[in-house]
């Protein structure tokens, strides 16, 4: 939050610096009760106006009766009543958005068409339709006769197309905000709003203070620097984003930009031209801002940076300067407020003359290469009130480094970012008690030890604290429940034990999210404990609950992340409340826990989706219908039994959005119901090992999105499954240890282009391997062992290409996130080297072909041999004949090689 508040007062006082500029441009007063009545012929412009624009939230519902002075969004001159401003500026947009959030701004967003009408407000000195959408529809050149404009801000607008040279027209033209909404949908989008293939229209605007063309594409307009450089009165010049050149611009002898203080050059990374910060840069004096984010800046920081002693505001963030320390020159800098170095290439240490710095209130240098000591600053720089250093390798304890900040900035220290730092040391032994104003602190993620000093409870001030992925011992002090202003509390992988009880919440109203799992931390609340806040978030893994489930649960409504899993009490029995006690989660995680009874339903209203994790507990009875917003549910591993049609087949008009359902190792039973056709979106199938008979359903076909397919250990009969045919994504199919019978059939090689994984093995196939199964070329795992296949090994099977590569690990289709939390991971029984396990995490690795304990005869093809990707061969108890191919010392990855049980005579090579 201290962030927010600095940024709030620098953007405060930029503001106040533009709006001082509009003003001294506009001269038309703001107060309307004096105007008697509006002018008539304007009065009509604005009705045609309102006609042709389309209002759906009916925004300009104002807009009757005679004084259109009273309507909203409109003023007029105090002593001539002619229309004067225009301000029909749309509801704010945050700076990052969704489609969605974009869609529900469209609707209160005014769009359609301008009327040419516009024009006959011939005093509008200020014309405002920011925020609205205009649906990409080009901007009207007609502006460009608005003579009296002073200010036109279009910006976020939705306008597109090419910039209309014709507001060059506008002589007296002081501000000109054409800025886009593209950072606000997608910072990476290679997208941009409207283009211009050169600036020259801009030289006819003497008056022009104010100048944003971000977002707007000028890769062809190599003039832009020429005709900025041309403007005398421009004082801010903002072109974020807008696939400038550098390299590109013609020569300038000249540098006016003698009033520029505001520069916005970021976000210009298309061009990977790998210059430096251009010199001309440094000679503009009167910079007070100079913004350089995201570029493709390379090199040391130009040492001229020193000559613009003005700055107050420096980001040069995320390039690739790469000096091997901080240059000097920026710490003659001494008006500097805010210093942002963040995410470069800067190594070596901080010298001390950062102590320059004194009027420095934040500095970011995190995600660097910088090492060594932090200076002593602690007397000095006594302005500072965030300094982020996060993602270095500072080569101290944690004690030392708040030694060097103690003084007037630990006194006034808001923001301490150090995380994943290798820090080490006890925090109990630092000084940690001086920094009395920290509202967030962030040390995560590094090798800190000792307890959780108590003395931090009493910095009344904190909002967030993060201590998690350290080495605290200890139990977490009572004192923090006197931070009534906490809102998020991270103290996961610890070593923290002990209780926690009533008193670590006693105040802590504005709690959102507490992140506690993986310690060794005891829950001892009272059944009827009422608590102060309504958490968002809460992680309580590895916990021991007490006795009973945690009734106070029930009273947080907006609970969307909840993570109860690795609980170490045993057989807490889940009420049915809790199944449909918050509608607002996205996450729920009860696994590997001793969690009992049964699932009556899980009803999920909120818009969000829904990914659950009820794997390995004791749940039992049938199972639960889920909500059509689940998207990944998991409840491996329990005792559910029973068939699962009312599972399926409930409700079959309704559409799922589920991707991922994995059943494995419960007791269920019965058919596979014929329900399949509408789960159209799964990706995702796991029914192992339990106890389903039948048909495998055709209606299976129907997912044309299905990756991996898990039917092992079950007692499915019938043939392979001719509806997989339309399962063209698929990626493992499973279907060993059941009753199946029939052929291999050839369509797997022409129509599965994907499968890496094939495990038939435990079935009664019988026939010929078909040669068409050569055709898998990314084929990594294939298992038939078992089974009554005949005939010879397709001579072929060099052409599986990945078996046929000796390189690296594979990830597609072995593990992909789904939705925002759970990641799939693909696993296998394999037997290698004479023994059966599950693979997992290692099985992108595994290149194996088991054709053993079937009827194959004939010749070992020495194509096999060029196989040399493969570390498992199992060839055994078959009837092949005659000899091991000589080339068989080519398959150097091999582990694992088993020819036994078979005809084989000769010599082994
Ligand atoms: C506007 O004018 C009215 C009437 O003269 C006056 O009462 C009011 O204070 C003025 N408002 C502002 C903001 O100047
Ligand atoms: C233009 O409008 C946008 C959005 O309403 C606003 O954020 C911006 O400050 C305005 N520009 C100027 C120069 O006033
Ligand atoms: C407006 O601009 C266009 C193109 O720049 C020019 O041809 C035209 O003469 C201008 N009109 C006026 C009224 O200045
Ligand atoms: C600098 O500005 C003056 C007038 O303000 C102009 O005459 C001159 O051409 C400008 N120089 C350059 C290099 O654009
Ligand atoms: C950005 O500029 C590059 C270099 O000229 C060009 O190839 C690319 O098409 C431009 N990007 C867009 C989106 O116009
Ligand atoms: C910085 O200013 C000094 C003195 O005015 C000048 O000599 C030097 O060339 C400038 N450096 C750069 C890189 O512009
Ligand atoms: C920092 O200030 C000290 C004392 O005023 C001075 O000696 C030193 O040169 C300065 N360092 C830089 C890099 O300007
Ligand atoms: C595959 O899809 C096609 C077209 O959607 C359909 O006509 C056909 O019956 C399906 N085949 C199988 C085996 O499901």
């Amino acid at each position: 939050m201290a962030m927010a508040t600095i940024r709030i007062a620098i953007a405060l006082y930029f503001w106040l610096f533009t709006l001082s500029i509009i003003h001294n441009c506009i001269i038309c007063s703001g107060n309307n009760s004096n105007v008697i009545s509006c002018i008539e012929t304007e009065r009509q412009a604005l009705v045609s106006l309102k006609q042709d624009l389309y209002d759906p939230s009916n925004r300009l519902a104002s807009w009757v009766g005679e004084d259109c002075c009273k309507w909203s969004g409109i003023i007029c001159h105090t002593i001539t009543g002619h229309v004067c401003k225009l301000i029909l500026r749309g509801p704010p947009l945050q700076y990052f958005l969704s489609f969605t959030e974009l869609d529900a701004h469209r609707k209160t967003s005014l769009g359609g068409k301008i009327s040419p009408a516009l024009l006959n407000l011939k005093h509008l000195h200020h014309l405002d339709l920011s925020n609205n959408d205009f649906g990409g529809n080009r901007i009207p050149k007609f502006l460009g006769s608005l003579a009296s404009l002073r200010y036109l801000n279009l910006s976020q607008a939705g306008f597109d197309g090419m910039i209309p040279h014709q507001i060059g027209n506008l002589t007296n033209l002081c501000t000109l905000d054409l800025h886009g909404r593209t950072r606000i949908v997608n910072l990476y989008f290679n997208y941009f709003n409207g283009y211009a293939k050169n600036l020259q229209w801009l030289t006819h605007l003497p008056s022009l203070r104010y100048l944003d063309l971000s977002d707007v594409e000028l890769h062809h307009a190599s003039d832009w620097m020429e005709v900025t450089n041309s403007l005398p009165s421009l004082v801010v010049l903002r072109l974020s984003h807008c696939n400038l050149s550098f390299n590109s611009i013609p020569p300038i002898h000249h540098i006016n930009f003698s009033t520029l203080a505001i520069l916005d050059l970021s976000f210009n990374y298309y061009y990977s031209e790998n210059t430096s910060i251009p010199k001309w840069v440094c000679n503009i004096r009167s910079l007070t801002s100079l913004d350089l984010r995201r570029n493709y800046f390379i090199g040391p920081i130009s040492e001229g940076i020193q000559n613009l002693t003005s700055l107050m505001h420096l980001d040069l963030s995320w390039n690739y300067f790469n000096t091997s320390s901080i240059p000097r020159s920026l710490y003659e800098l001494s008006r500097l407020e805010v210093l942002n170095l963040q995410g470069n290439q800067l190594s070596g240490t901080i010298s001390s003359d950062i102590k320059n710095l004194t009027s420095i209130v934040s500095l970011d240098l995190s995600w660097n290469d910088l090492e060594g000591k932090l200076p002593t600053v602690g007397t000095q720089l006594c302005k500072l009130k965030e300094i982020h250093l996060s993602g270095n390798k500072w080569n101290q304890s944690i004690s030392q480094v708040l030694d060097s900040f103690c003084g007037c900035v630990s006194d006034g220290l808001e923001v301490l970012d150090m995380y994943s730092n290798d820090l080490c040391g006890r925090l109990d032994r630092s000084q940690i008690w001086k920094f009395k104003a920290l509202t967030e602190i962030y040390l995560y993620s590094n090798s800190i030890s000792g307890h959780i000093p108590a003395s931090l409870g009493n910095v009344s001030s904190l909002r967030s604290v993060d201590l998690s992925h350290n080495h605290f011992d200890g139990s977490l002090p009572e004192s923090f429940g006197q931070l009534t202003k906490l809102e998020g509390l991270y103290i996961s992988n610890n070593y923290l034990e002990g209780t926690i009880s009533e008193a670590h919440f006693a105040n802590t109203k504005k709690l959102i999210w507490l992140d506690a799992s993986d310690n060794q931390l005891t829950l001892d609340l009272s059944p009827n404990w009422i608590p102060p806040f309504q958490l968002g978030g809460l992680s309580l893994g590895s916990w021991n609950l007490g006795p009973q489930f945690p009734i106070w649960l029930r009273s947080q409504e907006h609970l969307t992340y909840l993570d109860i899993s690795n609980i170490r009490t045993d057989a807490i029995v889940v009420p049915s409340w809790f199944w449909n006690f918050s509608a607002q989660l996205t996450f729920l995680n009860l696994s590997h826990s001793h969690f009992q009874g049964r699932i009556p339903y899980i009803s999920k209203i909120g818009n969000d989706s829904l990914e659950i994790d009820l794997s390995y507990n004791h749940f039992e009875g049938q199972l639960p219908c889920i909500a059509s917003k689940v998207i990944g549910i998991d409840l491996s591993n329990n005792n559910f039994s029973g068939s699962i049609s009312h599972f399926l087949c409930n409700k079959p008009w309704e559409l799922v959005d589920l991707q991922s359902l994995t059943l494995a190792n419960n007791q269920l039973s019965g058919q596979l119901p014929d329900c399949w056709s509408k789960w159209l979106n799964l990706r995702i199938i796991n029914l192992s090992s339990n106890k389903f008979s039948g048909n495998i359903p055709s209606s299976m076909g129907s997912l044309i999105s299905l990756n991996s397919l898990h039917l092992r250990n079950n007692n499915l009969s019938g043939e392979f499954p001719m509806s997989l045919q339309n399962c063209t994504e698929l990626f493992a199919l499973d279907i060993g240890e059941n009753n199946l019978r029939g052929s291999i059939p050839g369509w797997i090689g022409s129509r599965l282009l994907k499968m890496g994984i094939i495990s038939l093995r435990f079935n009664e196939f019988y026939g010929h391997l078909p040669d068409q199964l050569c055709a898998l070329s990314s084929l990594q795992i294939l298992d038939v062992s078992y089974n009554n296949l005949s005939g010879r090994i397709p001579r072929c099977f060099n052409n599986i290409s990945v078996m046929a590569q000796t390189s690296d690990y594979y990830t597609y289709g072995f593990s992909y996130t789904f939705g925002n939390y759970m990641t799939f991971m693909e696993e296998l029984l394999l037997v290698m080297k004479g023994r059966a396990g599950e693979y997992n995490t290692i099985l992108g690795l595994v290149k194996s072909m088991d054709l053993s304990s079937n009827h194959l005869s004939g010749h070992i093809p020495s194509e096999m041999t060029s196989l040399s990707g493969l570390i498992s061969l199992n060839l055994s108890n078959n009837l092949l004949v005659v000899e091991i191919p000589n080339q068989i010392g080519e398959m150097k990855a091999l582990l694992s090689l088993d020819f036994s049980l078979n005809l084989l005579s000769g010599e082994i090579p």
